[in-house]
């Protein structure tokens, strides 16, 4: 029988380690779950909350409603000569999906080795990094439809997929719950080293040959040098989007400040470091009150310690307030905001 608690911590559900309580708070364990919560009319007509592993997510304050966390297990794969499929429950947590893969030589999702959080929120915003997204390996997923209690699979078309962007966080935002995700990899490794940094670290360990898990290797240490673990310094990663401008904005920009780390992003539009940006405007590894920037990536807020959501909260939009004074660019908060 489905336990619903009252007046639950959500302090250890989230990687920013905001001490926030839900009002109500339901884990599924099994896809049926679902059905049996929602046939109780009272928890469709109140503010829900999914939750994954918490790590991309502030919580600005206490939650007036249903937060339900999704733990629902197992991994299935098959393989038909060189394709793999990996059917994974919504619960597994993303990084020992990549180590199960890597350790069985199924390539495709090394380069997105360490990312925290779940399965199922894998495909909520293409979670992507070191020159892969999600989309690169994604072949469908299944998800619960609240208000009609029915599951519908999701094609890769139906997503969606855009820069840390999906229909279920566009049009279809809050109407269904991912229960699992279905990979499409390979055993025939296709090395990707578009990211430059990922070459060099490979350079510098001798590697000339690497495989999927050196790959997977050189990625988390790269991670590591530059992120905060969430264990001890409270964060939810890159808490903006790297803006993406046009050409005619671009070149003013660029006439201006010489130095801007730009991208490529598409015909006449150029993705800029928003980190670059941030720390331009002096905010790099610096604190206020108990939050502020990490001093190796200005793109990360951290909780120092007892902070509030409100006070991440106020600090990014103090951020975002100065970048634009400077810059006359609008960063856009990437981090799924709870209020
Ligand atoms: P949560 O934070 O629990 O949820 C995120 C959103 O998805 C919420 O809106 C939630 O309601 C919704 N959601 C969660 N599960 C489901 C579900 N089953 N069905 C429907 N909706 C759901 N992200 C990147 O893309 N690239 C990176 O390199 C990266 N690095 C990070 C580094 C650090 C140190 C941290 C802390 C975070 C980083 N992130 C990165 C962000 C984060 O890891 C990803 O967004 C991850 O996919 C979030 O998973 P989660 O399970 O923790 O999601
Ligand atoms: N930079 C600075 N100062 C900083 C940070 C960055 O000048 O404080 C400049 C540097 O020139 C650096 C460049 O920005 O070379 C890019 O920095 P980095 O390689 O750290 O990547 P990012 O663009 O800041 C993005 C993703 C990360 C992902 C990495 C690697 C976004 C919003 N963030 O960060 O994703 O891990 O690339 O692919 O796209 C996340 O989404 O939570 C996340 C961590």
């Amino acid at each position: 029988m489905l336990q619903i608690q009252e007046n639950v911590s959500l302090k250890k559900f989230n990687t920013f380690g905001i001490d926030a309580n839900a009002r109500y708070f339901a884990e599924i364990s099994h896809e049926d779950e679902l059905a049996e919560l929602f046939a109780d009319p009272q928890w469709l007509n109140i503010n829900r909350l999914v939750l994954g592993g918490g790590s991309n997510m502030l919580l600005v304050k206490d939650f007036e409603g249903l937060a339900i966390r999704i733990n629902i297990r197992g991994i299935e794969h098959r393989i038909s000569h060189d394709d793999v499929f990996v059917d994974v429950g919504a619960g597994e947590v993303w990084n020992d999906l990549v180590n199960f893969c890597v350790d069985r030589n199924y390539a495709g999702m090394e380069n997105l080795s360490l990312i925290p959080g779940s399965v199922g929120a894998s495909p909520i915003q293409n979670i992507g990094a070191y020159g892969v997204e999600l989309k690169d390996v994604f072949a469908s997923c299944r998800a619960f439809e609240i208000a009609t209690g029915t599951f519908r699979t999701f094609s890769k078309e139906d997503c969606k997929f855009g820069y840390r962007e999906s229909v279920f966080k566009t049009e279809l935002a809050g109407q269904y719950i991912i229960v699992s995700v279905k990979f499409h990899l390979s055993l025939r490794p296709a090395i990707n080293l578009k990211y430059g940094a990922i070459e060099q670290e490979l350079i510098n360990r001798g590697i000339t040959r690497p495989s999927i898990e050196d790959v997977s290797k050189v990625v988390s240490s790269i991670r590591v040098s530059k992120l905060p673990d969430p264990s001890t310094i409270g964060n939810a990663g890159s808490f903006f989007k790297n803006p993406v401008i046009g050409e005619v904005q671009f070149r003013l920009l660029q006439g201006q400040f010489p130095d801007v780390v730009n991208y490529p992003a598409g015909e006449g539009q150029y993705k800029l470091a928003a980190g670059w940006l941030i720390e331009q405007c002096g905010w790099k590894g610096k604190t206020v009150g108990n939050t502020g920037t990490w001093k190796n990536q200005a793109l990360v807020l951290v909780n120092h310690g007892g902070a509030t959501g409100e006070e991440v909260y106020s600090l990014s939009s103090q951020i975002i307030d100065s970048v634009y004074t400077k810059f006359g660019v609008m960063l856009q908060r990437e981090v799924n905001i709870i209020s």
